[in-house]
């Protein structure tokens, strides 16, 4: 356990934007904070980077030294912001020195770290005519630059291009097990590329957390498509057994059932009552509906 948190909450004024959580985050993890605008995500990540005081709860860091846990925390924050009149390197050289690099070490660290994030020939070139993929990359190598244990990143992708988007999740993902890793999102499809483990936050409420594959799993639900020569809606009506179904047109529904053997048994059903059954699929839902389904709860 690197992370443990117990009713971690934080109110703005009024406005509570974060109700008490409690969780905890294994060493080596690597986790997607999923959620909404305003779910909170923000305010969670900044509170654990020791960048926002918390109205209450705990926060206890193993693994990590006493003292000013900061130094061990790398923080990339949503919209990260830099001295234009600065060059790449002049920036990784604050960064560093902020981070108690040691100064024989900074420069073959600043090389190393650009090269990763691939800025190497944008060294010398000052942050002002740098594109937003650039910055982006600037600031995951701000928030390596120490080798951190722990890797907090806000939205690193959002702002991205689909091929920069790839370019920093492969980053990310070569980063997976040199330290933990947690970073946020709103897309669901950026947490399955990186991360075993989500956490989904709706309304500053943690909804879900687990493994992905077990997120499926668990909101797990079974369709079965069912086409009839004619008359699908009456043919249904005579089964006292269904309740939850959709009909397409004529002939085309949609039953939702628990198991498999439902499905079985709804067919005999309909052959009995004499229903010429032209097509019968189970399908499955995807992830992506059993997180909607998450953020309906
Ligand atoms: N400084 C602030 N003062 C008042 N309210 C705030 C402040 N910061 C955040 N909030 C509120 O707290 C809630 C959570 O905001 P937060 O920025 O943590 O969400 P988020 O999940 O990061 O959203 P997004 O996806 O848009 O980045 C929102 O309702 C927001 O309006
Ligand atoms: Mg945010």
């Amino acid at each position: 356990m690197i992370i443990e948190v117990k009713k971690l909450s934080k109110k703005y004024k009024e406005q509570t934007a974060v109700h008490p959580l409690t969780f905890s985050i294994n060493k080596g993890s690597c986790v997607a904070v999923l959620g909404p605008n305003g779910a909170g995500k923000t305010t969670t990540l900044q509170m654990l980077a020791g960048l926002l005081t918390p109205t209450s709860g705990r926060i206890n860091f193993s693994h990590l030294s006493k003292g000013d846990m900061r130094s061990e925390i790398g923080f990339l924050p949503q919209h990260p912001s830099f001295f234009n009149w600065m060059t790449a390197s002049e920036f990784l050289q604050l960064s560093g020195q902020l981070a108690h690099i040691r100064k024989n070490e900074l420069h073959a660290k600043i090389d190393e770290v650009l090269n990763f994030v691939g800025l190497t020939s944008a060294k010398k070139k000052k942050i002002a005519g740098f594109s937003g993929g650039m910055r982006q990359r600037l600031g995951l190598a701000q928030a390596i630059i120490h080798e951190p244990k722990l890797l907090i990143l806000d939205e690193p992708v959002s702002a991205l291009d689909p091929q920069g988007r790839r370019d920093v999740l492969q980053l990310i993902q070569s980063l997976k097990g040199k330290m933990t890793i947690l970073f946020s999102t709103h897309i669901l499809h950026d947490a399955e590329q990186v991360c075993d483990d989500i956490f989904i936050l709706k309304e500053g409420q943690l909804k879900w957390q687990g493994k992905l594959d077990d997120l499926q799993e668990e909101q797990h639900s079974i369709n079965l498509k069912l086409t009839v020569e004619r008359n699908v809606a009456q043919h249904l009506d005579h089964l006292s057994t269904i309740n939850d179904y959709r009909i397409v047109d004529d002939t085309t529904a949609f039953i939702h059932i628990q198991h498999q053997t439902e499905g079985t048994q709804i067919l005999s059903a309909l052959l009995k009552n004499g229903a010429v059954v032209t097509h019968y699929e189970l399908v499955k839902e995807s992830l992506e509906d059993a997180y909607l389904k998450v953020m309906e709860l």
